[in-house]
């Protein structure tokens, strides 16, 4: 099996590029300590901190955002790190060539049950015109990652990577400490009649969404009534759907009217949209491709509509 330096080697990816990834898999792999030791190494349960995203941030949140900054901040070649943790972004190295933002812990709200959660990233180019910290240095479009992935925490600890124009999944060998690659070119499964929703919010979505969903499941409109799956984590989700197909779901809600939309564009959408689409499938929000956005705040948030591509059209028509 090869292991994930050789395969970055292989496929001539820039070199100070791979030592980023590799700075974000080094925290990965001390995350996933921590996450493995659970109650025993004193990480589950909550802070009294509030983020900016108005979330009461669980202690594992705060330990892994700082890990990742740890790492980053040490690599000489990463500008500045934005992350879902941070108010703003952090400086790093004034000549550094890359940004890194990060969704240190996802599906936060599974920590304390032992249930899947992961780290989200993407790269994407310094801009040199710009102070090493301002904001609008992550301010670029969704075609501008440079490669995007995550890390699931999960049974095993599962890099997926998108890069070149490819995914490739790598699994954790936890006794040699690093990732092998376990899956090559991955091809999101057309056909499968699955979908994945926060039902508890149907009352709150766009008309359109209710009719959609109710003629998937409504045995009168469809012969082949759909699954439902919802892991509470972005990560657990999109990496199902990834696996095995169907499609993934966050749609506008006005549950909060101030926040019609629940995930982050720079942290969970560009980085997911980037597996998605490399993966033959396709993410859209509910106006158009995600890829296209660019980002006009640092913590913008928008919804999501990803998986397979028929079922993504039929969902967005
Ligand atoms: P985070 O834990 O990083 O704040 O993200 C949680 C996100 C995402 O992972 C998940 O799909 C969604 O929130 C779950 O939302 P519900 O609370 O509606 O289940
Ligand atoms: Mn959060
Ligand atoms: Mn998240
Ligand atoms: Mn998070």
């Amino acid at each position: 099996m090869q292991s994930i330096a050789e395969f970055l080697t292989d496929q001539q990816v820039d070199e100070k590029l791979q030592q980023v990834i590799h700075s974000i898999l080094s925290a990965s792999k001390e995350i996933a300590f921590q996450v493995g030791m659970g109650a025993m190494s004193g990480v589950l349960g909550s802070t009294e901190n509030e983020n900016v995203q108005g979330e009461t941030q669980k202690k594992l949140d705060v330990i892994s955002n700082q890990i990742l900054l740890d790492n980053l901040s040490k690599n000489q070649h990463v500008r500045a790190a934005a992350s879902e943790e941070e108010d703003l972004p952090v400086s790093c190295h004034e000549k550094g060539a890359f940004l890194v933002a990060f969704d240190p812990l996802d599906g936060s709200s599974n920590i304390d049950i032992n249930g899947q959660i992961g780290t989200i990233f993407t790269i994407l180019p310094a801009q040199d015109n710009l102070r090493a910290d301002a904001q609008e240095q992550f301010l670029q479009s969704g075609h501008q990652q440079l490669c995007a992935g995550y890390v699931l925490y999960g049974p095993s600890s599962i890099l997926m990577l998108a890069i070149n124009g490819q995914v490739h999944e790598f699994t954790l060998d936890r006794e040699k400490s690093d990732f092998f690659k376990t899956t090559n070119n991955l091809i999101l499964p057309p056909g499968r009649k699955e979908f994945s929703i926060n039902m508890s919010n149907f009352y709150f979505w766009p008309g359109y969404m209710q009719t959609h969903i109710q003629s998937l499941i409504n045995p009168e409109l469809i012969d082949e009534p759909f699954n439902m799956r919802w892991n509470g984590a972005m990560v657990g989700d999109v990496h199902r759907v990834l696996s095995r197909g169907g499609i993934f779901l966050y749609p506008t809600d006005t549950k909060k009217p101030d926040q019609p939309a629940k995930l982050r564009l720079l942290y969970e959408a560009f980085p997911m949209a980037l597996l998605v689409e490399n993966a033959k499938g396709q993410a859209c929000t509910e106006s158009g491709r995600i890829l296209d956005l660019t980002l006009t705040e640092l913590h913008q948030r928008v919804p999501v509509i990803m998986g397979d591509a028929e079922l993504v059209q039929a969902a967005i028509q």
